[in-house]
């Protein structure tokens, strides 16, 4: 099944980051896709499988501007994601230390009161440490492979 990556970025470097786990993944045999979350809406979520959130925060703790109708669609919907599978990459800064990281925190908290699963742990990407994005999302995205892998030999 397809690993779907949404995107939700100003800047672009939530893309990239995206684009480094499609190619990581597609080397593993996965079949993968990074969208912008603005191109679609949430039926993306209508045949269960693997979600991954890689998110940007903007303004005061905001999802960046692609992403705010499909967040406001979780949260009015409600939608059962009881077979859905998810984990978020989130990027920010903590110059911004008041909502350092809070959109990809609102991301991991709706999807987990939607009743979907989570695979690894929220990753917090801070522009201030001087560590590049687009690394830290292929070691990141190594852990999940690893986590999907550890949990279907179990
Ligand atoms: C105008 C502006 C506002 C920002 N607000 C926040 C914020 O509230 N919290 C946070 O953690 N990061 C904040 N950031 C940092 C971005 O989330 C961070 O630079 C991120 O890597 C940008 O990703 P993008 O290029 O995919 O948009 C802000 C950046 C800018 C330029």
């Amino acid at each position: 099944m397809k690993v779907k990556i949404l995107v939700a970025t100003q800047g672009g470097t939530a893309d990239l980051c995206a684009q480094e786990m499609v190619d990581i993944l597609e080397d593993r045999g996965y079949e993968a896709e990074a969208t912008l979350m603005g191109d679609f809406g949430i039926e993306v979520f209508d045949e269960g499988g693997h979600v991954i959130i890689c998110t940007a925060t903007y303004g005061y703790g905001e999802i960046p501007d692609n992403g705010t109708e499909f967040f406001e669609a979780l949260v009015s919907g409600k939608p059962d994601l009881a077979r859905v599978s998810f984990a978020v990459f989130g990027l920010g800064d903590t110059t911004y230390e008041d909502t350092f990281n809070f959109a990809g925190e609102k991301f991991d908290a709706i999807l987990t009161e939607c009743g979907a699963e989570r695979v690894i742990e929220r990753h917090i990407h801070d522009a201030n440490s001087g560590a590049l994005a687009e690394d830290e999302a292929i070691e990141w995205i190594e852990g999940w492979i690893g986590a999907l892998q550890a949990k279907a030999a179990a």
